[in-house]
């Protein structure tokens, strides 16, 4: 079977490898992609970038199964794309995607049905949003309707900070469109947690549970990232916390989505603040998490492809339980110094094929591209090295170890990933 990936971070080329190991799989293509999904599988040359002209590749190649990662493409309707060429894909449609792209809709939707979320209004005008936040009082949490690529959220702990974030958001001079409407939002105390499930629009199969790390910073401090890290399992988030947010979170979102009409099919990724009150959503996304797709599917013993193929075509509910190695994984993730600030790129990686003959670790590439046949930095999360350990601990030595091999002239990256678990003591 050929399949398709569609992305370029480190989530796609470990969705990528994960189904090259799939007896079921003969070729990946991955779209755009980057120099390492290039090295391990097929990046075909399109025309254009848009859904359409991927449906037409995926039609004319012969594509089986496609799976997508980043959420732009959903929100653009992808997977409406593919399904209306009879093309088998993973994902929500874009109406079911609008959980993730439009803030409004997922908060208006767990208010409608009682999902636990935070207390918050939405604003399309400074004065009234003003008049919230100084009736509210601060910390307070400002946020853009719409997909802002991990950029749409300030947490204010001042009404100073709160206003200026409030009237450089609406103003579009922050995010752009995706900023005309905000939501204010009560601040919540408490870890974070991410539980991604699986859904077939009748079935829901939750993952393991994973934790990111969002801040550019050790000790988490710093502005927000696409993520510098990630570990699971999270022990803090037991068996019986598990079956909670399962039945208080999972299964009446997917309830409450459908009930709206809409039937949701692919990953709902459910972004948990662990308060003393107990798990209350902060966000959903529509798709597999990035960097937490690097720390899960080291520890998938089943079959990827099968799994996709089962959501694909509705079911889930006949795939035996997923098997998971029982060992702990950590992914460490490397980036250009000043990200997510402005930042240099374009240089020479070095000490990756060190890490190819260590047991139990894995590269995953981000931002990398292939420049005269070396593989260069080309953005901001450059690449992530997993690791497999018998417990936390084991995991994070090993990743470190890893991470120590791996060279380019601005690296920069954490030393205290799982931290929580942990303690704050860095890793060398
Ligand atoms: P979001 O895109 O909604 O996940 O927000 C990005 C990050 O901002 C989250 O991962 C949290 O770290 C933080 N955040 C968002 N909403 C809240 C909230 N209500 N209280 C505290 N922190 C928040
Ligand atoms: N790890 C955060 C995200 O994928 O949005």
């Amino acid at each position: 079977m050929q399949v398709l990936v569609v992305g370029s971070g480190g989530r796609e080329h470990a969705i990528a490898l994960k189904l090259l190991e799939s007896p079921k799989v003969d070729v990946v293509w991955c779209y755009p992609g980057n120099a390492g999904m290039a090295q391990a599988a097929r990046i075909p040359k399109l025309a254009g970038s848009d859904v359409n002209t991927l449906a037409e590749f995926a039609a004319t190649e012969g594509i089986e199964l496609t799976i997508v990662g980043p959420e732009g493409y959903l929100a653009e309707g992808i997977v409406d794309a593919f399904r209306s060429r009879d093309l088998c894909i993973v994902g929500p449609s874009q109406a079911a995607a609008q959980i993730e792209s439009s803030k409004v809709f997922a908060k208006r939707l767990m208010e409608k049905y009682g999902i636990p979320t935070a207390a918050y209004r939405v604003f399309s005008e400074y004065q009234e949003a003003k008049a919230y936040i100084e009736e509210m009082g601060v910390p307070i949490v400002i946020k853009a309707d719409g997909l802002a690529a991990g950029k749409g959220v300030v947490v204010a702990e001042d009404v100073e900070t709160a206003l200026e974030a409030v009237r450089v958001t609406l103003s579009g001079q922050r995010v752009g469109e995706a900023g005309r409407r905000i939501v204010v939002e009560e601040f919540m105390e408490g870890q974070e947690v991410s539980i991604l499930a699986l859904c077939d629009g009748k079935t829901c199969v939750p993952l393991m549970p994973s934790q990111d790390h969002k801040a550019v910073g050790d000790g988490d401090q710093g502005p927000n990232t696409g993520g510098m890290g990630a570990y699971s399992p999270v022990p803090v988030v037991d068996e019986i916390l598990q079956q909670e947010i399962c039945q208080s979170i999972l299964l009446p979102t997917l309830k409450a989505i459908h009930k709206e009409g809409i039937v949701y099919t692919g990953v709902l990724y459910a972004g948990l603040m662990l308060t003393a009150a107990g798990p209350i959503v902060v966000e959903f996304n529509c798709r597999f998490g990035d960097p937490e797709t690097q720390a899960l599917l080291p520890r998938l013993k089943t079959d990827l492809a099968e799994v996709l193929l089962a959501i694909a075509q509705g079911r889930l509910s006949s795939l035996p339980p997923l098997e998971w190695d029982p060992r702990a994984c950590v992914c460490v993730i490397a980036a250009s110094h000043g990200y997510p600030g402005p930042h240099e790129t374009g240089f020479p990686i070095r000490g990756l094929d060190v890490l190819e003959k260590m047991p139990d670790v894995f590269v995953y590439h981000g931002a990398t591209a292939l420049r005269g046949g070396e593989i260069v930095t080309a953005g901001g999360r450059v690449l992530g090295v997993s690791a497999l350990g018998d417990d936390i601990q084991g995991a994070r030595d090993r990743a470190y170890e890893a991470m120590a091999q791996v060279e380019f002239e601005n690296i920069y990256y954490r030393r205290d990933i799982a931290w929580r678990v942990l303690g704050t003591e860095k890793a060398n």
